[in-house]
């Protein structure tokens, strides 16, 4: 399905839940208010959604939330949308704790890919990031979604400056043998936004200081990273720069957040409710189209503006 701007949209971003095991401090307030149950898709109304999406375009799902674990009924929600014919992929974000316990069996649902939140590896300034949570409990996970079988593992992590930018270096040394990483410019989103502003780290930075990286031809053109590697180095350093180089224009998604609003676009306010249809099939259809048709062409973070609906609300 293509959008007034000839952009094929065929990636449904899922936030399964707005809650979250971490509390990092871009990305929460501290004591974030727990939405009422009953506000929240029921994973029947999301496998519904899911359906109807798959009749419309979409190809790849990628389950955020929050932390996308902590849902009850995640393992099954997953077999059910691998189900789906049309669906040719499905992913999830996570903060990586809870893989210890849950990693075989999100192999044997048939999840294809994981992307981790890493945000740095100094145990203390994991700590101070994440308000009190153990960097060992993220590896412990991550050595169970290897030996579980997950392959191409990416490591996200958000610059974060005067907190993260001295570990840059250790974080492109992961892509020698290891895995591929993507540093993430931080967004000014929600109530987090001011935080944002005040530690932003340029990507531009990270290609001053290694100017040996070389630019690697974009095979994915609708990936929101520009590829760098280090000459023999083995996996590829992406530079996710939504500020200093949008990629909007390359843009392939629509985004369900947990309490079942469609959105067009991250950062845009805009949001269809389709929480009370989610099992109307020919209405849910209805709103599928009028959000890709509602797609802004690009965000416009540069003029100062930002979206109040915070991050773990929607799901990176
Ligand atoms: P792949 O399927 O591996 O390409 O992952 P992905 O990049 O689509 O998903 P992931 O959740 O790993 O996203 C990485 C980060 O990119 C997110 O946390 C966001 O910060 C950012 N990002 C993803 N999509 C968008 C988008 O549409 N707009 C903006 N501005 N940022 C995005
Ligand atoms: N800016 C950029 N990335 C963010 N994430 C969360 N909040 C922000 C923000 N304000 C990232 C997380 C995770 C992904 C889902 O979104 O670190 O990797
Ligand atoms: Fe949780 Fe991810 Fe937000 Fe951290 S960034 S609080 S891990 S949703």
């Amino acid at each position: 399905m293509r959008d007034d701007f000839n952009r094929e949209i065929s990636y449904l971003r899922i936030s399964v839940t707005d809650l979250c095991n971490f509390n990092c401090e871009y990305c929460m307030p501290e004591g974030i208010e727990k939405k009422d149950h009953s506000d929240i898709l029921r994973i029947e109304e999301i496998e519904n959604i899911c359906k109807v999406a798959a009749r419309n375009g979409i190809k790849k799902i990628r389950l955020t939330g929050g932390e996308p674990l902590v849902r009850k009924g995640i393992l099954s929600l997953i077999n059910k949308i691998k189900s789906i014919d049309e669906i040719t992929e499905v992913a999830i974000t996570t903060n990586g704790v809870l893989l210890d316990e849950m990693a075989k069996d999100l192999k044997a649902a048939g999840l294809d890919r994981i992307n981790l939140s890493l945000d740095s590896m100094d145990e203390n300034v994991f700590r101070k990031i994440t308000r009190g949570h153990e960097l060992s409990e993220v590896y412990k996970g991550l050595e169970s979604a290897l030996d579980a079988g997950f392959e191409n593992i990416k490591i996200n992590t958000v610059l974060i400056n005067k907190v993260n930018d001295n570990e840059i270096g250790d974080f492109i040394a992961l892509t020698k043998n290891k895995y591929e990483v993507r540093f993430i410019e931080l967004m000014p989103i929600g109530s987090t936004a001011r935080y944002a502003k005040e530690h932003f780290f340029s990507a531009d930075e990270v290609l001053k200081r290694y100017p040996q990286l070389e630019l690697q031809e974009n095979t994915d053109k609708s990936s929101p990273a520009a590829y760098y590697k280090l000459p023999n180095h083995k996996y590829r350093l992406g530079l996710i720069r939504p500020i200093t180089c949008n990629f909007c224009s390359n843009c392939n998604r629509l985004r369900l957040t947990a309490d079942g609003k469609l959105k067009p676009c991250l950062h845009s306010d805009m949001e269809i409710d389709i929480k009370k249809i989610a099992c109307n099939d020919e209405l849910l259809e209805k709103s599928f189209l009028s959000a890709i048709s509602q797609k802004p062409e690009k965000h416009h973070l540069d003029d100062g503006k930002y979206i109040i609906r915070g991050m773990s609300k929607i799901g990176g």
